[in-house]
């Protein structure tokens, strides 16, 4: 199987918020509020190509058919913690969608993702899966999730993150080559723990002063 795309979010406004956030000095108020509101942009960009029905509405003036988004609804789905991060701007454009969250954390020293939580709407066969984690390094929690996600029938699964390091992109290609992928940009590469370069250091830590 050929892999799905990767999408690079070259928006200036995702390209700036994302510099603001690299920057070793910036607080951690204005990266939460960053990650949130570039959370916003890319749920934007994801959802691009939702198919759409015609529905019967009354205007004040006349009735019309008008599009509307078709099938069930969409599930965000933040693996903890620092995808949660995306969550709040992604519902601030769709404030219906369901939220399946996936708790994995990175072993530090194998690196592999161990998994600790994961609650989902029972059936994700219908429904289109956004699955969020800020970073994409060694590709190891993602491809879990979207493993996890896929044993709930999950179909449809789209990946965004903020920032890709090659490796991860070809471990999650490899792994799941029908889940297309978001990011706003794919960095040089990973150093030895794991951290993506240049990057911008442990997304979980910067958003919640942990270290
Ligand atoms: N997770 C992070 O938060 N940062 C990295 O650079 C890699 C994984």
């Amino acid at each position: 199987m050929t892999s799905a795309k990767v999408n690079l979010v070259s928006h200036p406004l995702v390209q700036h918020k994302l510099t603001l956030m690299r920057e070793r000095d910036r607080s951690i108020k204005g990266f939460r509020e960053l990650l949130n509101e570039i959370g916003t942009l890319l749920c934007y960009e994801v959802t691009a190509d939702l198919p759409l029905e015609m529905v019967e509405i009354e205007t004040p003036l006349t009735p019309m058919k008008a599009p509307m988004i078709a099938g069930k609804k969409l599930t965000f789905a933040p693996i903890l913690r620092a995808g949660v991060g995306f969550l709040d701007g992604m519902l601030a454009l769709v404030p219906s969608a369901r939220v399946a969250h996936i708790g994995l954390y990175r072993d530090p020293q194998t690196l592999q993702a161990v998994e600790y939580f994961f609650k989902a709407p029972h059936d994700l066969s219908d429904r289109t899966v956004i699955l969020m984690d800020p970073m994409l390094a060694t590709g190891n929690s993602a491809c879990a999730a979207a493993s996890l996600l896929k044993t709930r029938g999950a179909r449809d699964i789209r990946f965004v993150c903020l920032l890709a390091a090659p490796e991860g992109i070809a471990q999650f290609q490899h792994e799941h080559p029908d889940v297309p992928i978001w990011t706003a940009a794919i960095d040089e590469r990973l150093n030895d723990h794991g951290y993506i370069l240049p990057g911008l250091g442990d997304a979980g830590d910067r958003m919640f002063g942990t270290r």
